[in-house]
């Protein structure tokens, strides 16, 4: 089953077309990663999928609804797709825990302490529940993707969409952040990832897409994008 069916997909900011009639479905459980040189439209797709940007026109189906309509509730929808960012985006002044927890409550209304337990779940998975009490300014970068990442996956989302989650990490702590994500789509989730960890895209990967000049040029398995021998972009941006 489908997860996530983009239809037709065309986003243009100020009249330039940056995402060129993309079709796509994402499979229910799927782990697929997205590849390509910069400004190709990568993150664009993916703040689309999340309705942080609007379509120009096209569709995009999640759970039998088109979230281009005006009838659907976004916030409804939304819930269920998460999102790390490369920027981890978590609440400086709020503690490991209460970043944890916010949402839930806010979003999801779950009562305090189911939420509380729930953040703690994942806090541990990440192993960052012995830093629950700390403030997020103390934190390294690794350790605040980690919470992110935990913060994520405590809204219990359907699909998780992560745009490049260690490109602003220092070497060492890009290691444990891939390490925790390898942990986590092994698990029955929808992940899409956009991300130049090449070595991770193959290893995680049921699909890889390579994007150039806001459209798809190449979809498969690892196995087969490495192996294409036909398209010289992409082996010029897989360096092989
Ligand atoms: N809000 C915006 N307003 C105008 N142009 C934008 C906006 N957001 C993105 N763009 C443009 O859309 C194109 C695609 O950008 P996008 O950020 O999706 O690329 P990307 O593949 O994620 O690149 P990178 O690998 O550098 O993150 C770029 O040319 C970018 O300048
Ligand atoms: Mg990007």
């Amino acid at each position: 089953m489908d997860a996530i069916r983009v239809e037709h997909l065309i986003k243009e900011f100020d009249g330039v077309r940056v995402l060129n009639n993309i079709n796509i479905s994402f499979e229910q459980g799927s782990v697929t990663t997205i590849i390509g040189p910069s400004g190709s439209g990568k993150s664009t797709l993916l703040r689309c999928i999340n309705q942080l940007e609007t379509a120009t026109s096209g569709h995009i189906y999640f759970e039998g609804n088109d979230l281009t309509s005006n009838s659907v509730d976004l916030n409804k929808m939304r819930a269920k797709i998460g999102m790390v960012f490369q920027s981890f985006n978590l609440f400086n002044n709020m503690s490991v825990l209460e970043n944890c927890i916010i949402g839930q409550v806010k979003v999801l209304h779950r009562d305090k302490k189911e939420a509380i337990e729930t953040a703690k779940i994942y806090l541990e998975k990440v192993g960052m529940l012995h830093f629950q009490n700390r403030k997020v300014t103390t934190l390294s970068g690794g350790q605040k993707q980690r919470v992110a990442i935990a913060r994520t996956l405590a809204m219990n989302p359907a699909i998780i969409l992560l745009d490049e989650p260690t490109s602003s990490l220092d070497p060492e702590m890009v290691k444990e952040v891939l390490e925790v994500l390898k942990k986590v789509v092994s698990e029955d989730y929808t992940f899409i990832v956009v991300t130049h960890e090449m070595d991770f895209a193959k290893e995680v990967s049921d699909r890889i897409v390579f994007m150039e000049n806001g459209e798809i040029i190449e979809d498969g398995s690892p196995n087969e994008i490495w192996h294409k021998d036909s398209n010289i972009r992409l082996k010029r941006f897989l360096n092989i």
